[in-house]
């Protein structure tokens, strides 16, 4: 199976490389300049020459902060780049796994959200996802969308490996307790793309295709993830700090964030078999990986 996945440094198309190389696939990662999602033209000539089985797109502008000031970019990345990802694999007969975010919902409901509640966006990253998410389902019907959520892994910028590098030189940090999610491992994202890839590739079976919830087991507010990724850190002699848990309120972004994004994900595990590990196994080995390879002084 030859896979193509747009992006070079991002969590998730980093997690997939080491994953697919302990597998039967053959990875081809594809970012900036080749496929310039802000450029929407360059897409399809790159997806054409890389003649891949399936298509995963993975890139994104993922700033949700800065897309409140740049809402044009966060549109032509995450809208129109996407569309022309769906249509580029469309034209290489190949099915695309879409990647896409828990912040198409605005927080308001107080259960998990599942596949059928209407999306309703409290930000401009949120809009500019969700506007990519129709846009790749209009052109290309040979797809799955994975909505996932409160991605770490030990590459890139994320939460986990801010909150270690924060206790490098903090007794204290304040983190946020009223937001609820389900924090995933990039890993566990990739493994699942992997089976997902082999399931559409190997049938035509339209209860496998459509949007998906794929996050972590298990669901923890901000404060609660910084706890427990500091007590694993301080168990193998990692920073560690004092969690000081905050209101919303207390912390102000420009972008507004959903109170309540924990997903059911029944339908994938249902119609794919795809069940990812609860989040706290799961930040185990990530943790362990971040104090080995980031310098974070134990
Ligand atoms: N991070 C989260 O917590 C989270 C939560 C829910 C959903 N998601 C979604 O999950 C997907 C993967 O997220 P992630 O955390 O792996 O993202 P990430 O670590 O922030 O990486 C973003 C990737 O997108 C690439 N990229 C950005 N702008 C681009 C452009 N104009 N053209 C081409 N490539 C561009 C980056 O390129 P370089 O390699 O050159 O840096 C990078 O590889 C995204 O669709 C995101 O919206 C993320």
């Amino acid at each position: 199976m030859r896979i193509l996945v747009t992006g070079l440094k991002g969590q998730v198309s980093h997690s997939l490389r080491e994953i697919a190389a302990t597998q039967n696939v053959e990875l081809i990662q594809i970012g900036r300049p080749q496929i310039d999602l802000a450029d929407p033209a360059s897409v399809e000539p790159a997806v054409l020459a890389a003649a891949p089985d399936i298509v995963v797109s993975a890139a994104a502008y993922t700033a949700v902060d800065r897309a409140e000031v740049e809402p044009e970019l966060a549109d032509l990345v995450n809208h129109r780049g996407a569309r022309a990802m769906a249509a580029a694999a469309r034209r290489a007969n190949a099915p695309i796994i879409h990647l896409s975010t828990d912040y198409v919902f605005s927080g308001a409901k107080r259960a998990p959200y599942v596949e059928e509640d209407e999306p309703d966006p409290a930000n401009v990253y949120g809009r500019s996802k969700l506007a990519g998410e129709l846009a790749v389902a209009a052109e290309n019907p040979n797809h799955a969308i994975l909505r996932c959520a409160w991605i770490y892994s030990p590459f890139g910028q994320n939460f986990v490996e801010a909150m270690l590098r924060l206790a490098r030189d903090r007794q204290v940090v304040r983190v946020v307790a009223d937001q609820w999610g389900n924090p995933t491992s990039a890993f566990d994202i990739a493994a699942g793309i992997i089976t997902i890839s082999q399931n559409l590739l190997a049938s035509g079976d339209a209860g496998q295709r459509g949007v998906f919830h794929m996050s972590g087991g298990g669901e923890a507010n901000w404060a609660g993830l910084a706890q427990a990724l500091f007590r694993i850190s301080a168990a193998h002699g990692g920073p560690s700090a004092e969690v000081q848990p905050i209101t919303t309120a207390e912390y102000p972004t420009r972008a507004r964030r959903p109170a309540n994004s924990r997903l059911s994900c029944t339908r994938l595990a249902q119609r794919h078999g795809v069940v990812l590990p609860q989040w706290l196994e799961s930040l185990h080995p990530v943790v362990l990986r971040l104090l080995e390879t980031r310098n974070h002084d134990r």
